[in-house]
């Protein structure tokens, strides 16, 4: 059953910046969020509360939260990673956060510095916080298909972690194939097996396209009931823990394929194609989004 309304989460400012070498300064993060609030997007995870010793890219996390220009009706995620993260997001007045666990050992002690036991008890005390203080929270899985240091990941390990993450109070979690690996068939194979433990609403989708795999596996899971894919504008990202990691799939040409299929965004492509290339234009960087290349014109 496939239905015809998508909501795309946004991590560009996020996941599209964090790895990046060259510092992005704050006022062109806050400018770049304030024009994709512009697009139509429904959600824009806009930064990470984590250690700036460890992403120094997310260090200015306050000042972008609180500089942004925010509308009633988008959502403005931030990662955080422990109960440091939260009490700092909670003074900024945050209103929904992503808390993030690893199906694979070896991603979760180069990302967090623990187990990935260790870590979902890190996340269920922050959580905690949150609910105390009515906020949302949206879990991520990394290495859903598989992981730089442990290759394939089996789903029953995948299943443990997200069962984990919704029993403590997320409201959806979404798979990240964090080096882009997966392919139409192991991702059918861990939908079929995470439906057996939980339904398709409280899924999403989040996958890097590391090789150009990412659509495929995105209409794998539409055609498996998910109805929430995330993505970055011109393909930014990556994960500095992740080695070969690259960009997620690129929201331009997610939403070019979901108009196309007769799909619901809410998204303006043309907006969506110059915030695009506002960022890109800022990095130095080609857009890594083939929609962007081909319809934006100077
Ligand atoms: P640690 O070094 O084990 O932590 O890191 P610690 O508790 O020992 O603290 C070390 C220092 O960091 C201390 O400072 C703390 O105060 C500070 P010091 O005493 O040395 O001056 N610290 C913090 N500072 C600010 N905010 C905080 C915070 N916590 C501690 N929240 C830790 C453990 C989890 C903090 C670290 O490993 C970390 O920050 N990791 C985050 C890495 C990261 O952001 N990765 C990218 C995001 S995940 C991702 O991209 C995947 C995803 O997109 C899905 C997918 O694609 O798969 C979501
Ligand atoms: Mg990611």
């Amino acid at each position: 059953r496939q239905n015809s309304n998508i909501r795309i989460v946004e991590v560009g400012p996020r996941d599209g910046l964090q790895n990046e070498p060259v510092n992005v300064p704050s006022d062109i993060k806050i400018q770049f969020i304030n024009k994709l609030s512009e697009t139509g997007l429904k959600t824009i995870e806009v930064t990470s509360f984590v250690s700036a010793k460890w992403v120094p890219q997310m260090g200015d996390n306050t000042k972008v939260y609180s500089g942004i220009t925010k509308k009633d009706y988008i959502s403005y995620p931030v990662l955080v990673p422990n109960v440091k993260g939260m009490e700092e997001a909670l003074k900024v007045g945050v209103k929904e956060v992503a808390v993030f666990a690893s199906a694979s050992e070896g991603f979760s002690r180069k990302n967090t510095n623990c187990s990935t036991q260790e870590g979902i008890n890190r996340i269920i005390e922050l959580m905690k916080i949150a609910k105390d203080h009515n906020i949302k929270i949206r879990g991520y899985i990394s290495c859903v298909v598989g992981c730089p240091y442990d290759g394939i990941i089996n789903t029953a390990s995948v299943a443990g972690v997200a069962e984990a993450l919704l029993s403590n109070g997320c409201y959806e979690v979404s798979l990240g194939d964090t080096i882009g690996v997966g392919t139409r068939k192991t991702i059918e194979n861990l939908l079929k097996d995470l439906l057996k433990i939980t339904t398709a609403d409280k899924l999403a989708m989040h996958c890097h396209d590391t090789y150009g795999q990412a659509l495929v596996n995105i209409c794998t899971a539409l055609e498996h009931g998910i109805t929430v894919v995330d993505s970055s504008v011109s393909g930014l990202g990556g994960c500095p823990y992740a080695r070969g990691a690259t960009g997620n799939v690129a929201t331009e040409d997610l939403v070019y394929m979901l108009h196309g299929m007769g799909m619901e965004t809410g998204v303006d492509l043309k907006k969506l194609i110059e915030t695009g290339r506002f960022i890109s234009d800022f990095l130095k960087k080609d857009s890594a989004s083939r929609v962007n290349k081909t319809l934006y014109s100077k």
